[in-house]
């Protein structure tokens, strides 16, 4: 275990990475130590790429994905916890777990592959190959303070520091894949260009059944309703927070400490006013218009109802 850190080696705590760029990205250095093989990754025709920023229901959709490819069956979707069954492409941490390619090298294609590369960090073959890739987004300040429970509860990101400083982080594009803005946008800006499916974290919260059918349709699937109706109960908040095959306890408290904050945290929309101050609010907003200039791309910070 080449991450520990402490007395004798022995100790269980974990050294946290640093972020170094990658390309004017700032990752977390672990990763950077299989980048090579990542650029180099092979993609067959019918992989399917889930790509988002980090905490914009990643976990979500993989689970939605997972299930509609296995006919909305449970029994095969509990085969394995996330990690295994929908590999992290760039995840590296040598000595401690497989890197995402190593896992996806011993895979069968078709495989469904998870990743929070910007799209101009992307594999090569991905396009080349035309495969088809879902990208989900999720109003900036939800994903902040996903992201700051986040970082605080795992391992294996640069430590958080206090809520304040980590807003002006986020803002800065000093985190883990850098600016939310230039991420989604740069896969906006692609959509039309590939076989890209661009959903909102909002509008699955808002309907799932209707966000769960326009991804069977773009997966070329057709289930019955009542199918359907079973992988709307089976992926929501309550039962992935119950499941261990797609909660993360898999992972070591060492990685993640649950006990800081749980990885299927609250799964809300608008969660954000329970954190951001009101001039916290104000420098985010004119940040935010600063840098979504001339972007049609709209997000919505919270859903009618209050879900
Ligand atoms: P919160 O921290 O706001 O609760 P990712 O998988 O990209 O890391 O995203 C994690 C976020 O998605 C967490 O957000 C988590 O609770 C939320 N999430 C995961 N599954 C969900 C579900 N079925 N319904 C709603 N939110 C979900």
């Amino acid at each position: 275990m080449s991450r520990h850190d402490g007395p004798g080696g022995g100790s269980a705590e974990l050294q946290r990475p640093k972020l170094v760029p990658l390309h004017g990205v700032p990752m977390p250095d672990i990763f950077l130590e299989n980048w090579e093989a990542v650029e180099k990754f092979q993609a067959d025709p019918q992989d399917l790429l889930i790509a988002t920023y980090p905490k914009a229901g990643t976990t979500w959709v993989q689970e939605i994905v997972d299930f509609i490819l296995q006919d909305g069956d449970a029994d095969r979707c509990r085969r394995a916890p996330m990690d295994s069954r929908i590999p992290f492409l760039e995840f590296s941490c040598k000595g401690f777990h497989p890197p995402g390619t190593e896992l996806l090298a011993k895979m069968p294609s078709p495989k469904v592959i998870k990743t929070h590369l910007p799209f101009q960090l992307l594999p090569k073959s991905f396009l080349d190959q035309d495969c088809k890739m879902i990208y989900c987004a999720r109003n900036a300040k939800d994903i902040l303070v996903s992201y700051f429970h986040f970082d605080s509860m795992n391992k294996l990101q640069p430590e958080p520091g206090t809520w304040e400083e980590y807003f002006h982080k986020f803002l800065q594009g000093n985190v883990s894949y850098g600016l939310w803005h230039d991420h989604v946008k740069g896969w906006w800006e692609q959509k039309d260009k590939h076989p890209i499916l661009y959903i909102f974290y909002e509008d699955i919260k808002e309907d799932p059944r209707r966000e769960i059918v326009k991804v069977m349709r773009f997966l070329g699937k057709a289930l019955p309703d009542t199918v359907v109706d079973g992988i709307v109960q089976h992926t929501s908040f309550q039962s992935m927070k119950e499941n261990p095959m797609s909660n993360y306890t898999s992972v070591p408290a060492i990685v993640f400490d649950q006990t800081v904050s749980t990885f299927m945290r609250k799964g809300e929309v608008g969660d954000w006013k329970n954190h951001f101050t009101a001039a916290q609010d104000k420098a985010f907003e004119a940040d935010y218009v600063r840098r979504m200039k001339g972007c049609h791309l709209r997000f919505r910070t919270e859903l009618q109802g209050g879900q």
